[in-house]
């Protein structure tokens, strides 16, 4: 937005109306409320820490399994208490949750607004309708809305490293799965401006953007003015790897079934184009693959990681696991314990199915793992995955990594944390350096978790 409110860190005023933001959910969910802090902020709001300031709190919301729902119903409880408390005001609900159940969610007495991710234009006048007493909801989805227009207002901690949505919805359908029905149709945004996006970004000292996308790799975008100008996913990374050399450029998610190889030598060609895949794999099984409809067998997948080892051989590659799939049995789960060996990740996001009212596998697969059968698998899952972790880790130790300073680390001041290229945290002696600076560092020691050095000069 070009005009006196436009901004990249929020305008903190106490004097105006107060907003209240509580993020759950994907990256996106995180970007999504930066463009709604964004909306509101033109209509007159500020943001504020706590709920116990603000005027208006607003939830964001996450739907992909039971218990972030549950998580959010019990938010709005005490939302509740602390509307009984303030007489005045205004809670909204955002996000996923927010369409997936509508209605049912307006009836919640906590509940003054309902907005589904397509419709945060909306929120002034939902806003200001809400002055004659009556709830207001808008859950319609759009083929267009990509929010392409507004500078997201950035609530980020560190300063260095943001999100930008570069697409919006999804279109793969796989069976388990809410995020087509919670966020419509796939759409792609405008690249130049999100590339004006990056450069703004890079310009107000931020080092590191990450383009989302629940599949970025079918971004597609062609000029409506000149159709046959078309912008798709590897060209898109290098326009903004071209901003600077020093702006690191990282993606997510891939889809195996859509990665090709121009996105790989895209990456081979910008050294600021990090090295690190996030590869969602689900399950090593044909069976459950298929039941999924993930459109990629295993030994696809795994042709995928070759063709990736190959063109990048020091990429790294992270993961998500889905356990105890309909119908899954120990055999197909043994096959989501070798396939996790044969790539091994450097790390993974494992979850328990859970089944998710009126998808595919809702309505034509039974839900039918027992939950201690769901817990064994997913924990042994988890401990083969800190066994990998570090096996990842230990084949560091002796190299020297390039570190993007993030922060100070957790125990010490005297120590900086940052991210490698491969997305590897890594904690190091601060010496002179400072948060956003780039440091050659030695790895000497490691958990699964962390890799520590010191610099080399
Ligand atoms: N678009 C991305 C993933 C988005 S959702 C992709 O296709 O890879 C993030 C992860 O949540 C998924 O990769 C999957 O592992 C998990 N997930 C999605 N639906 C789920 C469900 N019903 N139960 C458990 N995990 C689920
Ligand atoms: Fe969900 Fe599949 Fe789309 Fe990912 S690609 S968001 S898992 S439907
Ligand atoms: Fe993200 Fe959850 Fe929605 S994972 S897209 S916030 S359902």
């Amino acid at each position: 937005m070009t005009n006196k409110y436009y901004s990249v860190k929020p305008v903190l005023d106490t004097k105006l109306r107060q907003v209240f933001i509580e993020t759950y959910g994907c990256q996106m969910n995180v970007n999504d409320s930066e463009v709604v802090l964004a909306i509101l902020q033109q209509s007159g709001y500020s943001l504020c820490n706590s709920i116990k300031e603000a005027d208006l709190i607003l939830i964001n919301t996450c739907s992909i399994r039971d218990n972030a729902e549950t998580r959010i119903w019990g938010r709005l409880d005490i939302f509740r208490l602390e509307k009984l408390r303030r007489k005045g005001i205004i809670v909204g609900i955002l996000g996923c949750m927010a369409e997936r159940l509508k209605d049912e969610l307006l009836k919640h007495p906590a509940v003054d607004i309902v907005a589904g991710p397509d419709s945060y234009r909306e929120l002034p006048s939902l806003l200001n309708d809400l002055t004659g007493g009556s709830k207001q909801i808008n859950t319609m989805l759009s083929h267009e809305e990509t929010y392409a227009d507004i500078s997201p207002v950035r609530m980020d901690k560190n300063g260095v490293s943001s999100f930008i949505s570069i697409m919006r919805g999804c279109n793969n359908m796989c069976s388990y799965c809410v995020v087509p029905y919670v966020r419509g149709a796939e759409r792609s945004r405008d690249p130049n401006s999100i590339v004006r996006e990056a450069q703004d970004l890079f310009e107000s000292g931020y080092r590191e953007v990450t383009l989302l996308g629940q599949n970025v790799d079918s971004f597609h975008w062609a000029d409506p003015d000149n159709p046959t100008n078309t912008v798709n996913f590897a060209q898109l990374l290098e326009m903004v790897a071209l901003i600077d050399p020093k702006l690191r450029v990282r993606f997510s998610t891939s889809h195996p079934k859509d990665m090709g190889h121009a996105v790989l030598y895209t990456m081979a060609m910008y050294q600021n184009i990090c090295n690190h895949i996030h590869l969602p794999v689900q399950s090593g099984s044909d069976a459950m693959l298929e039941k999924m409809n993930r459109k990629y067998t295993r030994a696809e997948y795994l042709d995928r990681v070759a063709m990736i080892h190959k063109i990048l051989p020091e990429c790294s590659i992270s993961t998500d696991i889905i356990a105890g799939f309909s119908g899954e049995t120990a055999a197909d789960h043994e096959d989501t314990l070798s396939i996790m060996r044969e790539v091994g990740y450097y790390t993974a996001f494992m979850f328990q199915y859970s089944e998710r009212p009126n998808t595919k596998a809702a309505r034509h697969y039974p839900d039918d793992i027992a939950p201690e059968v769901k817990n064994e698998r997913l924990n042994e899952i988890i401990k083969l995955q800190n066994e990998l972790s570090l096996a990842s880790n230990i084949a560091d130790l002796g190299k020297v990594v390039e570190v993007l300073v993030e922060g100070y680390s957790k125990r010490s001041k005297e120590e900086l944390v940052g991210r490698t290229s491969q997305n590897k945290v890594c904690i190091f002696p601060a010496g002179e350096h400072k948060v956003g600076d780039y440091v050659m560092v030695k790895v000497e020691t490691c958990s699964s978790a962390t890799l520590k050095g010191t610099e080399v000069k």
